[in-house]
């Protein structure tokens, strides 16, 4: 049996956090509600930014939880389990394998209970040690049976995610939830689980980690979470399990904006259909959408909120880096969940007769300027020595033209080959 030492949450942690890793100057800007919460490089690497904490500690908030405390067994900087803390004015119990993460950790627990009401902090406790020596370390803060309201883990995953077997993640899963599940309180629901998973987990082991949680709990429901900084990319993969998880919402999307705030939907997924038939015409919109969207399949849910029910609309890409939709009516980007999926769209312009190369510059300069253009972004595929040089003369033959709107050219790949369009932004 592996023991742990506790650290309680107080002033006098902080002290010790500060040695490990000064915070440096504190830029107390009024605006931001964000704490600034101790990190060393490597923390700073692993930890949830601050922003989707809280999206989650809402969400968490909706659910219905039974009375107790919230575990997070491998918590790191601790910023998911005290933004779940604060929200849900409950009590937490973080446990770190690092002793300096685990100080860190407690001096962020306590820097959040300050700027938090409500009374968690006192019986919140960080334990340095093994997070699935469960028995021992509910032992060492006198709870035992029955005491966790919901788990959160977020394990620390291989550099190389791709291959990776879910065993590897440290903590193990499995070994987690074995030890675990006799400590979690079980609502009608089941228990409430929520395990942060790699974003490249191949489908063959999403099936791995459903099959294990209902290998112990076969009726409880699950949501899954893609989470989007918009770098084209899903950044976190989270399951949602049991009393966490949204009743038939098999899957739910978190985008965070630049601004720190967080856009979300949620829905079935759907698969996503290539219609190779269409050919784009002058008058439509072409609109380039971020790749996580399609990712997460619920492309469908995004589409009724970007378009009115009778547009018509057809995916002419949807591999890639720029997955790309093809529609009769423009995209409502007012809505700042459809906005922010989009990376560009804009109304064709012209269709080009001739392949985009420095050699043709002369007939894409006039179909750039009979679209009104005073910029032209190359969005297509292309040699990537011919692209930079394309770009640049581009620009400078638009430079001329300061009070056009800004285009991009996109390639589209029709049944007979390659075609070029041009495309206005409103
Ligand atoms: C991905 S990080 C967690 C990051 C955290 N969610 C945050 O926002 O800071 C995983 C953490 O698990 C810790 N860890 C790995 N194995 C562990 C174990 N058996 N018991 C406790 N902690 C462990 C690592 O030291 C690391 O800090």
């Amino acid at each position: 049996m592996s023991s742990h030492t506790v650290l309680p949450l107080s002033s006098d942690i902080l002290d010790f956090a500060e040695v490990i890793a000064p915070r440096g100057e504190i830029d107390n800007n009024a605006d931001s509600e964000e704490p600034q919460l101790y990190q060393t490089e490597r923390m700073k690497r692993l930890s949830t930014p601050w922003s989707i904490c809280v999206t989650r500690a809402e969400q968490l908030a909706d659910c219905r939880l039974e009375k107790g405390a919230i575990l997070d067994p491998a918590c790191g900087s601790g910023s998911q389990l005290f933004a779940y803390c604060a929200e849900l004015d409950r009590a937490g119990i973080g446990i770190e394998l690092d002793a300096d993460s685990a100080v860190l950790s407690a001096a962020n627990g306590q820097l959040v209970s300050q700027l938090s009401e409500g009374n968690w902090a006192s019986e919140t406790f960080v334990l340095v040690g093994d997070g699935t020596s469960a028995t021992s370390a509910l032992a060492e803060i006198d709870l035992e049976g029955r005491s966790v309201a919901a788990l959160h883990v977020d394990p620390a995953r291989p550099q190389d995610a791709q291959n990776h077997s879910l065993d590897e993640m440290q903590p193990p899963i499995s070994i987690l939830l074995n030890q675990w599940a006799e400590h979690l309180i079980i609502g009608s629901k089941g228990p409430a689980i929520i395990i942060d998973l790699s974003p490249r987990l191949l489908p063959v082991q999403q099936e791995e980690i459903e099959q294990l949680l209902h290998s112990h709990w076969p009726d409880s429901p699950i949501t899954w979470e893609w989470v989007s900084t918009g770098r084209g990319r899903i950044d976190r993969l989270t399951i949602w399990f049991g009393a966490a998880a949204v009743v038939a919402t098999p899957a739910r999307m978190l985008r965070l904006l630049s601004d720190g705030s967080v856009v979300s939907f949620a829905g079935p997924r759907t698969k996503v259909k290539k219609n190779p038939n269409v050919i784009p015409a002058t008058g439509e919109w072409l609109t380039i959408i971020d790749t996580a969207l399609l990712s997460s399949g619920l492309q469908s849910q995004w589409l009724r909120e970007a378009l009115p029910s009778d547009a018509i609309r057809n995916w002419v890409r949807i591999d890639g880096r720029r997955p790309m939709l093809l529609s009769n009516q423009p995209i409502q980007l007012e809505k700042s969940l459809v906005k922010a999926f989009v990376s560009q769209t804009g109304q064709i312009k012209s269709r080009l007769k001739v392949e985009p190369s420095p050699n043709t510059i002369s007939p894409l300069l006039v179909s750039a300027n009979s679209a009104y253009l005073s910029k032209l972004t190359l969005r297509c595929k292309m040699d990537p020595v011919k692209q930079p040089k394309l770009q640049a003369l581009l620009d400078k033959g638009l430079k001329g033209h300061p009070r056009g709107k800004a285009g991009f050219l996109v390639d589209v790949d029709t049944l007979n080959g390659s075609a070029w369009y041009i495309c206005r932004e409103s």
